[in-house]
């Protein structure tokens, strides 16, 4: 079935092959990344009408938001996403895990997935093939002192995305949402 997917981080390696990979199977794509030059080579790359492309800060939510109704209006609809942005900052030691790195770990790693997914979800659940994928790190299985800023901002995205998973899982059963947590009664 042909799909309608969004590819984050599109100018990067992993993007830019993905993009080719899903238009060579069928698919149509809409290529987002903030590098506006990069997409443009996308496009040249690919150079197929299956593939539109949309230049967007996903670090900021209503540019985000934007973006993801350009694609809809482009495509009619959306069906899956692969969010590819990356980045990656640490050091030697625990202590080389500086504030500013983490501001910007957290707003690349976690921020942009989250701004995304938000503003995809209800496309991706009115889809009869939604899915989201997001390419994490083994290291969170392993951290290492010098990288816990990185290790901690991929262990949070993935796991947004699991609770991305749960979303689907309610919205396919209809099953009722009630909270994990309740507060304590008085
Ligand atoms: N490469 C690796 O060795 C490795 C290892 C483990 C996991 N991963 C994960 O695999 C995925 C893809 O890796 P990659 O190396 O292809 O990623 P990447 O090059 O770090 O990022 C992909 C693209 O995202 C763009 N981007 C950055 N911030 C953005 C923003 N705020 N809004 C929109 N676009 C933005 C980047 O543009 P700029 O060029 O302007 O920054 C870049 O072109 C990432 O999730 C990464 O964490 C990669």
């Amino acid at each position: 079935m042909m799909s309608v997917v969004i590819v984050t981080g599109a100018t990067g390696a992993t993007g830019r092959a993905t993009c080719a990979a899903l238009v060579a199977a069928g698919h149509r794509v809409a290529a987002v990344d903030r590098d506006a030059e990069g997409l443009a080579a996308v496009a040249a790359e690919v150079a197929s009408d299956a593939l539109t492309t949309h230049t967007c800060d996903l670090t900021d939510p209503s540019a985000t938001r934007a973006a993801v109704d350009e694609v809809r209006t482009a495509h009619g609809r959306i069906d899956g996403l692969v969010h590819l942005v990356g980045g990656w900052r640490g050091g030697k030691a625990f202590t080389d895990n500086v504030d500013a790195d983490w501001a910007v770990l957290s707003a690349l790693l976690i921020d942009t997935l989250r701004h995304v997914t938000l503003a995809v979800h209800d496309d991706l659940v009115a889809s009869p093939a939604g899915r989201a994928v997001i390419i994490s790190a083994a290291s969170v299985a392993s951290p290492t002192a010098g990288n816990a800023n990185y290790v901690a901002a991929k262990a949070a995205a993935e796991a947004w995305i699991a609770a991305l998973a749960d979303s689907f899982r309610a919205e396919q059963s209809g099953r009722k949402r009630t909270p994990v947590h309740r507060p304590p009664q008085p």
